[in-house]
């Protein structure tokens, strides 16, 4: 394989006039104007069920973009047999034409359908264009490129031989037989690809649920797969009910893996139901997720206010705070209280909350309904508790779309449930400590919530952010020190979280790969 060198795909600037800003309204226009029909793909069949389904934009929730279909128990089944016999044949294809393909998936990405996949998500997932531009262009193309860098660098370890004259090891990647079972959550369509098609590059054949909420983008990213070169049958794609995609994998005695983005309780279920198969399994299935978090910034008396301002709107609110990474809750000394107050106050009163089509455009709608009552429902708790008050925003409305203002509550308590709890939101939540209690500040940040996911701290004082090193290691998978817990970069912070934030198999990461293949070692004597 060719050495090579990987960098980050560039972020486009959507300046007034320019090529992408036309190309990019011409795919909005374009995908405002259809119903894109989204069949159920088992082996290259197009499959279509009586009942139709429709994903809508969360702005403009009457507006429908696209019509898709649930496989149910048969056609999983039908799906599962297909893609296990497939993968029998492309776990014998070289490596370098696996890795061709992917080369030319980003391509594609990166270049004749870059606008149609940021215009997919804009209005699927209601990201404005920055938002999609970070999301389905550069870091699903960065997976593909990065997992294809690391797989190649993974390749070059040679096991050390005693004697090179009488024996020579190696070892060699190869896929699980069976198939991996990839179910990707709304909020990012980069994770939709790096789901799927990371088993798939390392020969592996996978089963993908998207979420019904992402299809229009992760139909997409299937269609690159496919004109790449992807063969049938590799990465089927089969929206299913969550309940029924579950219980259908894990009884099937092929099941080689679950790789997984979505909530605590779902990931649980699938590992209980795995459990209660276990002795049905032809290999132990590999069992990756990524699941909830309660992100934290937490601040120093000596921290520079200007960053914990614009990183704590900017983390808190971007996206909805519909980022895994988002922070949640805060934690701010008395002394910083008044000047950070009026900072967070005044950003957030220049938030423009709307139609993500437009430029200007800070924040869209919350994904869905479900996602609308949820988050209202802490904001009502805030309106009922003593021990909270609302200092910015709280208004909400769905008459057209899924709004809820970006919102900040302050808390007298910090174990109060908005501080404990997955709100997946525009919800900032601040705690402010007496300076004097600064220690046992510290300690409630890992204490008050079963998460680990990402957290930040601000600080100028060098000998504080050495024991916040170390005492904050065990709350953060993704840990950040003057900056905010949100946007990490493949290649460059790895992603994912321990305790009940999921398996911290670091996506974007160069372990990530080695997770989906099974490895033989070789031991020739001469
Ligand atoms: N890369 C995403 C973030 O860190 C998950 O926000």
């Amino acid at each position: 394989l060719k050495d090579f060198t990987v960098v980050n795909e560039p972020i486009l600037s959507y300046k007034k006039g320019s090529k992408e800003r036309k190309e990019l309204e011409a795919a909005l226009n374009e995908a405002k104007s259809n119903i894109v029909d989204v069949p159920i793909m088992i082996a290259g069949e197009e499959i279509r069920t009586n009942e139709a389904r429709f994903q809508v934009m969360p702005h403009d929730h009457q507006h429908q973009i696209a019509r898709f279909y649930y496989a149910d128990e048969k056609l999983l089944q039908k799906a599962i047999g297909k893609c296990t016999e497939a993968q029998q044949k492309w776990d014998k294809t070289p490596l370098k034409e696996r890795v061709e393909i992917w080369d030319r998936a980003a391509d594609l990405m990166a270049g004749k359908y870059r606008q149609r996949l940021n215009a997919a998500t804009m209005l699927g997932q209601s990201k404005t264009t920055i938002q999609a531009e970070i999301d389905s262009a550069a870091e699903l193309i960065d997976f593909v490129r990065f997992n294809v860098f690391f797989l190649k660098e993974n390749a070059k370890f040679q096991p050390i031989s005693e004697d090179i004259k009488v024996t020579k090891n190696s070892v060699r990647f190869r896929g699980i037989d069976g198939f991996v079972a990839a179910v990707s959550p709304f909020n990012f369509t980069a994770i939709g690809g790096n789901l799927s098609y990371t088993p798939a590059l390392m020969g592996n054949s996978v089963l993908w649920k998207p979420s019904d909420t992402a299809i229009l983008s992760n139909w997409a990213i299937y269609e690159i797969m496919r004109e790449a070169g992807v063969p049938e049958g590799v990465v089927n794609f089969v929206p299913a009910d969550g309940p029924v995609f579950g219980d259908t994998i894990t009884k099937s005695p092929y099941l080689a893996g679950i790789n997984f983005t979505g909530s605590v309780p779902t990931f649980n279920r699938l590992w209980k139901q795995v459990g209660e198969n276990i002795n049905n399994y032809k290999n132990y299935p590999k069992l990756i997720g990524e699941c909830g978090g309660k992100n934290y910034h937490f601040v120093h008396p000596s921290a520079d206010i200007e960053s914990v301002v614009t990183g704590t709107i900017r983390s808190s609110f971007e996206y909805c705070g519909q980022k895994c990474s988002a922070c949640s809750r805060a934690y701010i000394p008395e002394s910083l209280w008044p000047k950070i107050k009026e900072g967070l106050l005044c950003e957030r009163s220049k938030l423009k909350v709307g139609d993500v089509s437009e430029f200007s455009t800070f924040m869209g709608a919350v994904i869905d309904e479900k996602a609308f009552k949820r988050i209202s429902s802490y904001i009502e708790h805030a309106k009922a508790s003593p021990n909270l008050e609302i200092i910015g925003g709280g208004g909400y409305d769905c008459s057209k779309g899924y709004f809820i203002e970006p919102t900040i509550v302050q808390t007298k308590d910090p174990l109060d449930k908005i501080m404990v709890e997955e709100i997946f939101g525009p919800l900032l939540t601040i705690y402010v400590y007496a300076d004097k209690d600064l220690d046992a500040t510290m300690k409630l940040v890992g204490s008050s919530t079963q998460f680990a996911l990402t957290g930040a701290v601000f600080s100028t004082n060098e000998s504080f952010l050495k024991r916040a090193l170390e005492e904050f290691k065990m709350t953060a998978g993704n840990f950040y020190i003057n900056d905010k817990s949100t946007g990490s970069v493949v290649g460059q912070q790895p992603f994912g979280g321990s305790r009940m934030s999921g398996t911290n198999d670091k996506a974007g990461g160069p372990q990530y790969v080695t997770r989906w293949s099974t490895v033989q070692s070789i031991k020739e004597t001469f």
